[in-house]
């Protein structure tokens, strides 16, 4: 196989094909959250696992969406469930069945995947590295025009960790809504933002109509297997047209008995914050500035860092941390990067501070 087709974003298929074991590899590519799944969703896990199996969810999700509805801030009436994050992208993709959609990038795949599938075209928009990957308000608004139907933002932004403001995205939607545009943001990283920095869209969700707001647990909950994910948006056209088109229990038993309880876990909610934060300064301090790399702020749970050393591509750089069992993320492949950018995430302390060594020996 290609190495360039092996970018670490797949921990199984990395296993399989450098014939490591999947538990020995340390997975900075995967942006999960580090303390692992909360005692609080094990237990209740553990609690029902011979009963539950045995019942179909509540086809109406109405505990699930009370817990989600009081974690938001959100009335639950305008809480839309799914199986992952992914599952209401498609469906808000579906529902919009955008002719022409604006992507800031470089983003996640999945939605230019998803406005290709139902027909629609969509133009990238860069994000530059001249502006640290900083999204350009202004810049952004320029090619937003009547015929441009929905905008796509992830904040903070996977892969860069850049993120904008609730105040910018308020300018952002009055802006959508003079064109008749909707803007779908995906704030799957958003928990892991520092709460000063006022980075989550929500306090927006009922005032403006144009807005869908994309969230999933499988990163910040440490839960990817589970396939949880929720939305929020006020528009009852988008809400009902997603609810009639979603197979009918799409989330499962085990993901909505622990949506109830993982959202309550504030225990777990403030050490994660916490561990994150703090990392986050630590690992920022330690990179910036430091020879032949250099590392972009960001506000997610990952870094994105381009490799300034002559000769040394991220492949490069990719295999010799494999080889010592580390796995980080090639971002050769994204929109706008290049062979000169990886991303790695944070885990705990003493694997960051490995990384951080590691990086130091190949790179200065
Ligand atoms: C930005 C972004 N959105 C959505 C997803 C998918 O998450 P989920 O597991 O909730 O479907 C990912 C996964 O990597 C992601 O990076």
């Amino acid at each position: 196989m290609s190495l360039n087709v092996v970018h670490g974003g797949d921990l199984d298929e990395i296993s399989r094909i450098y014939g490591i074991d999947k538990s020995c590899i340390l997975n900075f590519g995967g942006n999960v959250n580090p303390l692992g799944l909360p005692q609080s969703v094990k237990r209740a896990i553990r609690e029902n696992a011979s009963d539950a199996p045995t019942l179909y969810p509540d086809v109406s999700y109405i505990e699930l969406k009370k817990a989600i509805g009081e974690y938001t801030g959100i009335d639950s009436a305008h809480i839309l469930t799914g199986n992952g994050s992914t599952e209401l992208i498609a469906l808000c993709i579906n529902a919009v069945k955008p002719k022409k959609a604006v992507i800031v990038s470089p983003a996640y795949s999945e939605y230019l995947k998803q406005i290709e599938l139902v027909g629609g075209s969509a133009e990238l928009f860069p994000l530059r590295e001249d502006e640290e990957y900083v999204l350009n308000i202004d810049r952004l608004k320029s090619v937003l025009h009547d015929g441009v139907d929905l905008l796509v933002i992830c904040n903070p932004n996977n892969p860069t960790g850049t993120y904008i403001t609730c105040a910018e995205i308020r300018e952002l939607l009055e802006h959508c809504l003079k064109h008749g545009i909707r803007l779908m943001i995906d704030e799957t990283y958003v928990e892991f933002a520092s709460p000063d920095k006022q980075v989550s869209a929500m306090p927006l969700a009922e005032e403006y109509k144009n807005l869908f707001i994309v969230r999933g647990t499988s990163k910040f909950f440490a839960c990817p297997g589970l396939r949880l994910g929720y939305g929020a948006c006020s528009d009852r056209e988008i809400t009902e047209y997603i609810s009639s088109h979603r197979d009918s229990w799409s989330v499962n038993i085990f993901a909505e008995l622990s949506g109830k309880v993982m959202f309550r876990d504030r225990k777990f909610i403030e050490k994660t914050r916490s561990l994150i934060t703090s990392e986050r300064e630590r690992i920022f301090g330690e990179l910036y500035g430091c020879g032949d790399i250099h590392i972009y702020d960001s506000q997610a749970n990952f870094f994105l860092v381009r490799i300034k050393r002559e000769g040394v591509t991220s492949s490069q750089v990719f295999e010799r941390l494999l080889a010592k069992n580390i796995l980080i993320r090639d971002c050769a492949d994204f929109p706008y990067l290049s062979d000169r950018y990886i991303r790695f995430c944070i885990l705990d302390k003493k694997s960051n501070s490995l990384l951080i060594k590691e990086l130091k020996n190949i790179l200065n």
